[in-house]
């Protein structure tokens, strides 16, 4: 019999009231793996209610004293990582080594958080009014930071621990409580997860965690009067949760079509690699995936060769194996992914490879000559499937990146640093990687989409920040 995990409320584990739950389907074998519990819209309101009564107790906890638990959960997390690395390969078919690096990193993730929050929110700002013109030095301006109130943090399947706590440790640091709704394919990784943060000691009611259906909690909780400010990492879900939330912060990431640009000079080697790590790792399912190539044609049949090579090398498998290429996550993503393939094959791209699928294991595909009326030329495959456009100026490039309805992140690849920066000024992502793939990493960097790539801006810092609201308090002179 499968296991029904609880859900976490009022820091206790309960058996949701509706009776019902949700099953995970583990993407290597197709059956179901675990089950957590269907929460309710009632479940949903008390966890708001706690939420909001702790926050109150928390935001006058001192700072270092909310440092300090945070240090603690991050140390359990990482003693925890190889059973909640267990479930991310059960769950989400993440690669044995990669799950773990996983936990690891949202432990780093945890406490550096918490060192930045003691720094960025101990320091406040004073200012005299006589500086304005028409003033007398007769008022005195102090400003802080003070929490928003109730965080709702909602993180993708691909990530379902780390982006989970790159929401949960801002906004605990900033005096918030928190209430997570993990996605289905990783949540008892992120019910684990919870558990480090529950044996670590923080109040009761700070931190819930509520499982479900979409389709019974999802509006409800997005569009929760409760509710302070929403993080939010996935996909199109989010256009249509920004569209619903009321006047509240919304921080949105919502996946990508980073282009990697390649210049005649480029170093083929050094590209091929990062097309490699870029493109296939976690078999594409990341939003900073390279997920078009627009390659110089001068230089495109000689890197194609080279990315060809490295790709036979790559093994393909289940992720216990530590596979460089494992299932992905479900089967409607593997029918998508398909959809895409057959698209390009009608309409006359070269397959490097012959097309392979077994389930939802989809073999590393290059698909060279696309051109734009193909779907996979603007599409995020999410999956293990590279096009690469022939280019005949940079000009090209840029214009078919920008004229993409995402602006994640991009790259270009060239030993001219000027070119470099002349070609990131002109695309318009929230990032450009020179001479790399994309990657949101290290987590202190901002981290930000433009158009249908999000809103906000995140990375340690700028999370803090935007998890705040600023106060303030103005002394007058008599
Ligand atoms: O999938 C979206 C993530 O934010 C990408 O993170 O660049 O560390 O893989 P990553």
């Amino acid at each position: 019999d499968v296991e029904v995990y609880k859900y976490y409320s009022d820091g206790e584990w309960k058996k949701s009231s509706s009776g019902k739950s949700v099953a995970i389907i583990n993407p290597t074998t197709r059956k179901t793996q675990y089950k957590v519990q269907a929460c309710t819209q009632e479940e949903v309101n008390k966890v708001m209610d706690t939420a909001k009564t702790a926050q109150k107790t928390w935001a006058k906890t001192p700072l270092w004293k909310r440092a300090e638990l945070l240090h603690k959960a991050a140390a359990i997390l990482k003693e925890h990582k190889a059973s909640i690395a267990e479930c991310l390969v059960k769950e989400i078919a993440k690669p044995a080594k990669d799950a773990v690096t996983e936990v690891v990193r949202s432990g780093d993730l945890v406490s550096y958080c918490a060192e930045e929050g003691v720094r960025i929110l101990g320091e406040g700002k004073f200012l005299v009014s006589d500086s304005f013109p028409g003033n007398e030095r007769t008022k005195y301006c102090l400003t802080s930071k003070i929490p928003l109130g109730v965080v709702l943090a909602i993180p993708p399947f691909n990530y379902p621990v780390n982006l989970a706590v790159s929401k949960i440790a801002p906004a605990l640091i900033a005096g918030n409580s928190l209430v997570l709704k993990p996605p289905t394919q990783g949540a008892v990784s992120a019910l684990h997860m919870v558990h480090c943060f529950h044996l670590a000691g923080f109040p009761k009611g700070l931190i819930s965690c509520v499982t479900g259906k979409g389709s019974e909690i999802g509006d409800f909780l997005t569009m929760h009067p409760g509710v302070n400010c929403i993080s939010f990492t996935g996909g199109d879900t989010g256009i249509a949760i920004s569209k619903k939330a009321g006047m509240i912060p919304l921080q949105m990431e919502l996946g990508g079509k980073d282009a990697c640009i390649v210049l005649e000079d480029a170093d083929l080697d050094l590209v091929a690699a990062n097309i490699i790590k870029g493109g296939f790792s976690y078999s594409g399912q990341r939003c900073t995936a390279v997920k078009v190539v627009l390659a110089m044609e001068s230089v495109a049949d000689a890197l194609v060769e080279k990315v060809k090579a490295r790709v036979a090398k790559l093994i393909v498998g289940p992720p216990e194996n530590d596979s460089d290429i494992t299932p992905v996550v479900s089967e409607s993503s593997a029918n998508f992914i398909e959809g895409l393939v057959m698209d390009a094959k009608q309409k006359g791209a070269t397959f490097c490879q012959e097309y392979k699928r077994e389930g939802n294991l989809i073999w590393p595909l290059l698909l060279d000559n696309v051109r734009p009326d193909m779907r996979i030329a603007w599409e995020e495959p999410f999956g293990p499937v590279l096009p690469v456009i022939r280019i005949n100026s940079v000009e090209e490039g840029i214009h078919h990146c920008n004229a993409s309805n995402f602006g994640l992140q991009g790259c270009v690849f060239t030993k001219d640093v000027n070119k470099a920066i002349l070609i990131s000024d002109a695309m318009e992502t929230g990032t450009v990687q020179i001479n790399s793939a994309p990657a949101r990493g290290p987590d202190h960097f901002p981290f930000q989409g433009i158009k249908d790539s999000g809103i906000g801006s995140q990375g340690i810092t700028n999370s803090i920040n935007m998890m705040t609201k600023v106060k303030t308090t103005v002394i007058n002179l008599p």
